[in-house]
């Protein structure tokens, strides 16, 4: 169900809180952990915080609401949020009024909340990312109930509209168009975290990015666990298409797809509209082995895989192509691994996200027998990062002299210069000195020198 949030409880909840910490300056600091769509869902909570009449923080030693928008990808990124979420218990004490929230997909993992109940006395709420449009009842409970709440265990998938964005950048802007995932992949949390597939209305989602061009952002990216699984009156190249057709000068990016929907038509749209669409694809292939795939319930196969880069390259020959690949999943074997590695050196990636397979509770992998050990993890990534490393490398290499435009993301100081960082279309990370102030504009640069993760520029 598509619900509007103005014409739910919440409002009373934002202005109530308004209320109770109006002239007292209160201030509230957002951090974020794990991907795009966690960026997405802080924008939101810091509308919601300022709507409430929090002021904004980024150091949480100076806050009076802080919120831990955490990652349960892998063991490594919960780790880092319960260790982020521990150093406040010091603060707690000095200011026992403090609110400490934990928000994204650790929030939705019962084992979690339980724990964080028995041992994180100081969080004094916990609640998972479908319930997002909750967070100012639950301000409220917690300055007038002074009790915890644990808000996790959701089953009726809805998407919310209404609720504001507090923008990080000023040019580029994340719109999500869907939320959920419901593929199962065997080694994955997200659809136990974030729950089941449903899509905005295409309207929604159509006049928010024309709002956003009219405003001057440069760069929209339709975020989503499969955007390509979008399903509303219109399918997800449909969309895609209507977005490309808005007039204005802006790049579109899309993330992520998942193989098995990347169909012909949205390759058609991708090839058609070059000027406004990124000549940018991450396809995550996550093995190259398909036993491997199989057991991974990837639900595609590696001719598939490779029928579809054929035709993204036919559609656009120079588009950049990345990828995400897990190494060591159960019972991956020397043979399975070599698979992988050669289709790397078959497709020759612009870039890999590899990462170690991490055992998540709850998932069917972590049952499997045949876990692999971590130092055969190690070497097989070390090997993967090698190879890749040279590849990316030689694919940077192409860029050496040529004129490309750039969208300017930063800047900072370098032995008394100003070095600015860019992006290429093709999501190619440029630096360049330079004297003006640039940030937020398209600017020419010329690329001088290559590495494997970056390249040097000067303005032509
Ligand atoms: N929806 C996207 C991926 C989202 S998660 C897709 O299907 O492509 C981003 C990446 O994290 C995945 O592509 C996968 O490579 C990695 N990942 C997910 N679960 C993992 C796990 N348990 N261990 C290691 N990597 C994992
Ligand atoms: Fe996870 Fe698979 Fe869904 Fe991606 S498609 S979010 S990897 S379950
Ligand atoms: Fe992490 Fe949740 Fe994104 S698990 S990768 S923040 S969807």
């Amino acid at each position: 169900m598509n619900v509007n949030i103005s014409s739910t409880a919440a409002g009373g909840f934002v202005s109530g809180v308004k209320a109770l910490i109006s002239g007292q300056n209160k201030l509230a600091c957002v951090i974020t952990l794990g991907c795009q769509q966690n960026e997405a869902d802080s924008e939101k909570i810091r509308a919601m915080a300022v709507d409430m009449g929090y002021g904004l923080t980024d150091s949480p030693e100076c806050a009076d609401l802080i919120v831990v928008n955490t990652c349960a990808i892998r063991r490594h990124a919960e780790l880092k949020a319960l260790s982020i979420v521990g150093n406040f218990k010091a603060y707690k004490k000095d200011k026992p009024e403090l609110i400490v929230a934990i928000c994204g997909c650790m929030a939705a993992e019962p084992h979690v909340a339980e724990s964080i109940k028995k041992s994180y006395h100081h969080v004094t709420f916990t609640l998972e990312p479908s319930m997002l449009h909750r967070f100012p009842e639950l301000v409220h409970r917690s300055i007038t109930e002074h009790r915890r709440t644990f808000v996790f265990g959701n089953e009726e998938w809805d998407v919310i509209e209404g609720i504001g964005s507090v923008r990080t950048s000023s040019h580029k802007a994340w719109v999500s168009i869907m939320y959920g995932c419901n593929n199962f992949c065997s080694y994955c949390i997200v659809p136990y975290v974030r729950g089941r597939e449903r899509s905005r209305n295409s309207a929604d989602v159509i006049a928010e990015c024309r709002a956003l061009i009219e405003q001057g952002y440069k760069e929209i990216t339709l975020l989503g666990q499969n955007v390509n699984s979008y399903k509303s009156d219109m399918t997800f190249a449909e969309l895609l298409e209507a977005v490309a057709r808005i007039p204005g000068d802006f790049v579109l990016r899309f993330m992520t797809s998942h193989p098995k929907d990347a169909s012909d038509e949205l390759i058609r749209v991708f090839g058609q509209y070059t000027g406004k669409i990124a000549p940018a694809f991450h396809l995550p292939l996550q093995s190259g082995s398909d036993r491997i795939l199989k057991e991974m319930n990837r639900t595609y196969d590696t001719a598939k895989y490779l029928a579809t880069i054929d035709k993204i390259r036919a559609a656009v020959p120079d588009a950049a192509i990345t990828t995400d690949i897990i190494v060591g999943f159960p019972g991956e074997t020397d043979e399975d691994f070599e698979a992988t590695m050669s289709i790397l050196e078959r497709v020759r990636f612009d870039m890999v996200f590899s990462f170690n397979y991490s055992k998540r509770e709850g998932t069917r992998a972590a049952k499997m027998e045949n876990q692999v050990p971590e130092e055969v993890k190690k070497e097989r990534m070390t090997r993967l990062l090698d190879v890749q490393c040279e590849i990316s490398r030689e694919k940077n290499d192409a860029y050496l002299g040529r004129t490309v435009r750039v969208i300017v993301d930063s800047a900072e100081q370098k032995s008394g210069k100003t070095v600015y960082s860019a992006r290429t279309a093709t999501n190619k990370l440029v630096h360049f000195g330079a004297e003006s102030n640039y940030i937020g504009k398209f600017i020419d640069v010329k690329i001088i020198r290559t590495g494997a993760f970056d390249m040097l520029a000067e303005i032509v």
